[in-house]
């Protein structure tokens, strides 16, 4: 009913809408005044914890992404190897799995069949699991060795976003407590990494202030586009993979999303005068090397005749002289970049399906929880 939706014209929108208190409410009393992670909820023996050696995300859908942006922060922090395997796929190949691997489960719902079905193969090889869940009590939880909630609060919409969010936050509470417990990161810079991260909230909501229009009007000169391709590099790559998804899951608009550096290795043949390209601009500053090379993506794109939307840091002189449209976000360090990165594009998607006149919380052909394998 309307008053469920909270005065917003979809559950999408009011979720969308929710992004920063999805953060906001999973760094919730996880964090000591001294700045040390306490995550005495996982009841994990710290010494099971010093001995983990790999970690493999298994998830579906949104979630698998969430589990891109972590192996990137999650590696450089803890220098371990984090492998992300869609869950389909895990059990049927005879993944390597040992006592040493934490297995981490990322589900919304907590009902996934194809994820519940890979930590139960991850547990009967004898590797822990830990889910990353937005559920109380539901199956993927209930069958784990642990859990880290995240508290986004109910996700009624089919299309994921505030529990994407949170899946990021938590995933990155569990990086920062294992090199807290390992000891390969310094107690400052844990300190400083959870400071940024509680200051990511508030930077939410500036784009959830500052951009719709021109999100909005973007897409109203977009509507009738037959297929969009997304691009980024390092944590944007997931990010061009998620905003993808979402226009494919509710506009119905044939997508791809990939990493900027396969451009020339195939994707680029796709690109034809008018074609749209939607770029995840990575932070231009310290003379990031990435950012020069996404600049040369745009440049090669348009060269073809792509249309640019560029997501990228409020600034960025470069990106505002090349690209068509840019959609801003504030600055923060490039590990946070996601947080921000992706609610543009949760937006689009969400206009460019009310534009069409779709259901936007309940798009054709997709349930919100998928119970069969
Ligand atoms: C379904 C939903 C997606 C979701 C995926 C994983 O396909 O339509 O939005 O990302 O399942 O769901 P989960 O509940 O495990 O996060």
């Amino acid at each position: 009913s309307a008053s469920e939706k909270g005065g917003w014209d979809s559950f999408m929108d009011k979720e969308i809408h929710e992004d920063p208190e999805a953060v906001r409410n999973t760094l919730l009393g996880r964090v000591d005044l001294d700045g040390r992670l306490n995550l005495d909820e996982l009841h994990i023996d710290e010494n099971a914890f010093k001995s983990i050696d790999k970690i493999i995300v298994v998830a579906c859908g949104t979630a698998s992404y969430a589990g891109i942006v972590a192996k990137y922060a999650i590696e450089h922090w803890v220098r371990i190897p984090v492998e992300v395997e869609l869950a389909s796929e895990f059990r049927y190949r005879d993944p390597i799995l040992t006592p040493r691997t934490l297995v981490v489960a990322i589900s919304q719902s907590g009902e996934t069949m194809d994820t519940l079905m890979a930590l139960r193969h991850a547990r009967e090889q004898g590797s822990k699991v830990l889910a990353i869940c937005n559920t109380q009590g539901s199956s993927i939880p209930r069958e784990s060795d642990a859990v880290l909630y995240t508290h986004a609060g109910p996700e009624i919409a089919v299309a994921s976003t505030k529990a994407f969010l949170a899946q990021i936050t938590a995933a990155y509470l569990l990086g920062l407590y294992l090199a807290q417990t390992k000891g390969t990161m310094y107690r400052d810079e844990i300190g400083n990494t959870l400071e940024a991260l509680s200051q990511m909230p508030e930077k939410i909501q500036w784009v959830l202030d500052t951009q719709p229009q021109t999100i909005h009007d973007t897409a109203r000169r977009m509507v009738d586009a037959h297929s969009f391709l997304f691009l980024g590099r390092h944590v944007g790559y997931p990010i061009a993979l998620e905003g993808a998804l979402k226009l494919k899951e509710i506009a119905y608009t044939f997508t791809e999303g990939f990493a900027a550096g396969e451009l020339k290795h195939g994707p680029i043949a796709l690109v034809d005068e008018g074609e749209p390209v939607v770029v995840i601009v990575p932070p231009a500053r310290g003379r990031n090397i990435l950012h020069a090379k996404v600049m040369s993506a745009i440049e090669e794109v348009q060269a073809r005749g792509a249309f640019t939307i560029a997501v990228a840091e409020e600034g960025d002189e470069d990106v505002a002289q090349k690209a068509d449209v840019v959609f801003w976000r504030p600055e923060c360090p490039t590990l946070m970049s996601p947080l921000v990165d992706v609610v543009p594009l949760q937006l689009f998607a969400m206009d460019m399906a009310m534009l069409k006149h779709y259901d936007v919380d309940k798009p054709r052909n997709l349930a919100k929880s998928v119970t069969v394998e």
